[in-house]
């Protein structure tokens, strides 16, 4: 079943792509965090000169979702990028998901005119080390 704002969601992913600040490697991503509450949450990659200060798009929403909007729990992800195979989220991303996601989230992957695939963040990532993974002190 998809989202009832997997539309409005995958237009937003498309138009942050665009804002993307890819210098470096050309590769624009958008992606957008769907919230429990309906909010839409725009993320792009951002690069930098030093690389390793690079952050993705699925990243950026995620975290623009906490700290502008103080809001955690996530119903869906999308991920917009050009290529001919669905774009995945980076292994670091997933790390990032596992916070705020369970293994039924779904996350869309798309091009700026089609959904290539659906699938979910369990098939992405089964075993996560996530909030669960360990008792803090
Ligand atoms: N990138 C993303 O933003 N999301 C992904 O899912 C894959 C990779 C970015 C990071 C970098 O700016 C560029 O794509 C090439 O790796």
């Amino acid at each position: 079943m998809t989202h009832p704002l997997e539309n409005e969601a995958l237009e937003v992913a498309r138009d942050a792509r665009r804002r993307a600040y890819a210098p470096y490697s050309k590769f624009r991503v958008g992606a957008a965090v769907i919230l429990k509450s309906g909010r839409i949450v725009a993320g792009c990659n951002v690069e930098n000169a030093s690389y390793g200060g690079t952050v993705c798009a699925e990243r950026t929403a995620l975290w623009t979702a906490v700290a502008t909007h103080g809001e955690r729990d996530v119903d869906a992800i999308i991920v917009v990028a050009e290529s001919d195979e669905p774009v995945a989220p980076c292994a670091l991303c997933l790390q990032v998901m596992a916070e705020f996601c369970g293994p039924s989230t779904p996350v869309v992957l798309a091009d700026m005119t089609a959904v290539q695939e659906r699938t979910t963040f369990g098939a992405l990532l089964p075993r996560p080390f996530g909030p669960g993974s360990f008792t803090p002190p």
